[in-house]
């Protein structure tokens, strides 16, 4: 008999309960594919007598010491209520189903409220790091009541990464806050990427570098403050070769993103909550215009290629690299900046007292955007430092030393005709922040003039005011 279940026995799903088991812990399975959770099981390496394969949802749940905790990892929307419906009139008050797919934080919310109603637990949970991750350890995102998730805790946390020893899994608080962290995991995983791609462009497209030198390049970022997962698969990425056409794979990778929604549903709360999120919007814009394949070649007949090699006088090859490398940094660190912002002000909004260096730590290492970088973000908030990431001193370091490079960086892209909307969105953002005086005294003068909405003025500020406009 097994306390823990598994409903999804997909890749993500066999390789958790591979992981589970091998930490000590008995798994009752679940899957529509009985051939899937066979194959499983005869993986198993030793691990076979702590997996129980069930033939159905009944005998699923007896094969389960109540309180029962039931892990799902299947797709968001229909196919996990499916599995909720299922479960539901088998479970016993008290028994705890824990939600591991990519929902929305929404639907989360209301899924608890429902299966509190009924006496049933609900947890909500984001999970990173793909099919690797999650049998060798991935960065866990916990919400729902503290009750439920200690219940599930020990488990979960034995099966996280760790980062020097702590385990990357931690709760955060009620209803749906675990997965809006996880989506803002996602939405700074859009711009991170973004950035790579951009990075790539401009070395490709702009130095006519080959990708087997792009690789070497991001090769070498990893021995500085770029060091993280996705600079390392860029390398590997960029240095594979197409085994068919002996080309590199780059060259026969259609340039068609897809997504599945987290990046876009980021985007959308940080508008809802008033927080800046343009990287995130520009990685969400890059993709769903890079997806429309038709309209770009017949706009690309039309008005020639965009991009242009850049001139060596005005990019030295070396220097520029140099220069690339900084502007990411800078870039990264506007990300960042804003994904904690919009954590910040859901914290503030949602009422979840949200740790953000707990936060920063459980993303040191599992998940997609596990960085060194993550662990300095946690020791800037652990100091109490939490209003604006870029005003900690460690930061503003970093924005120092490397903001020109992004101001050159994003210069002689849009010069040259590269598109660059994630590194000219962190400049604009860096650039509109550390701006005392802005532009936005004009669009009080328009909204009074048209619409009398007022507004105040430098020598009486607080006061609401018309202009004379109408007089
Ligand atoms: C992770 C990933 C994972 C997945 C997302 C984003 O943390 O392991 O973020 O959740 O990659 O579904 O996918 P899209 O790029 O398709 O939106």
């Amino acid at each position: 008999m097994a306390h823990l279940g598994l409903v999804g026995i997909g890749v993500m799903g066999g390789a958790f309960a591979l992981n589970l088991a091998e930490k000590g812990h008995d798994v009752s399975l679940l899957d529509r594919s009985a051939e899937k959770m066979a194959k499983v099981v005869a993986e198993s390496d030793g691990l076979a007598g702590r997996l129980i394969a069930c033939v159905d949802a009944d005998a699923f749940v007896k094969s389960m010491l109540a309180p029962r905790s039931v892990l799902v990892l299947v797709p968001s929307g229909g196919p996990l209520d499916s599995v909720i419906d299922m479960l539901k009139p088998l479970l016993d008050k008290g028994d705890l189903i824990a939600d591991l797919g990519n929902s929305n934080y929404t639907d989360t919310e209301s899924r608890v409220a429902a299966m509190e109603s009924v006496g049933l637990q609900f947890l909500g949970m984001g999970i990173s790091g793909g099919a690797e991750g999650a049998r060798n350890g991935p960065s866990i995102m916990a919400g729902g009541s503290r009750e439920s998730w200690a219940r599930v805790k020990g488990p979960l946390q034995d099966s996280a990464a760790k980062f020097e020893g702590d385990p990357c899994c931690d709760w955060f608080g009620p209803g749906g806050s675990g997965h809006f962290i996880k989506m803002l995991h996602n939405g700074i995983e859009y711009a991170d990427m973004q950035l790579i791609a951009e990075a790539y462009g401009l070395m490709s497209n702009g130095l006519g570098m080959s990708a087997k030198k792009i690789g070497k390049v991001f090769q070498g970022w990893m021995d500085g403050p770029l060091n993280s997962y996705l600079i390392e698969i860029a390398a590997e990425v960029a240095l594979a070769k197409d085994p068919k056409t002996d080309a590199a794979m780059l060259d026969v990778i259609l340039d068609r993103a897809g997504q599945k929604g987290t990046g876009r549903w980021s985007v959308i709360e940080a508008l809802h909550l008033g927080a800046p999120a343009s990287m995130m919007a520009a990685a969400v814009e890059a993709r769903n215009i890079s997806a429309d394949l038709e309209t770009r070649l017949q706009m690309e007949a039309a008005f020639g290629a965009s991009p242009k090699p850049i001139p060596k006088e005005m990019a030295p090859k070396k220097k520029t690299l140099k220069a690339l490398e900084q502007a990411m940094v800078a870039a990264k660190v506007c990300a960042y900046a804003q994904g904690f912002e919009v954590l910040s002000r859901a914290s503030e909004k949602f009422e979840w007292d949200l740790n953000l260096a707990a936060i920063a730590r459980v993303w040191r290492a599992g998940c997609i955007i596990r960085s060194v970088f993550l662990d300095e973000i946690a020791d800037v908030f652990d100091k109490g430092d939490e209003k604006h990431l870029v005003l900690s001193p460690v930061f503003q370091e970093h924005m120092k030393i490397n903001a020109p490079a992004l101001q050159a960086v994003a210069s002689f892209g849009l010069i040259n005709g590269h598109a660059v909307p994630a590194f000219a969105a962190a400049l604009n953002y860096h650039n509109m922040r550390r701006t005392g005086r802005s532009t936005a005294n004009m669009i009080q003068g328009l909204r009074d003039y048209f619409g009398a909405h007022t507004f105040e003025r430098v020598d009486n500020p607080g006061e609401k005011v018309n202009g004379p406009w109408h007089d």
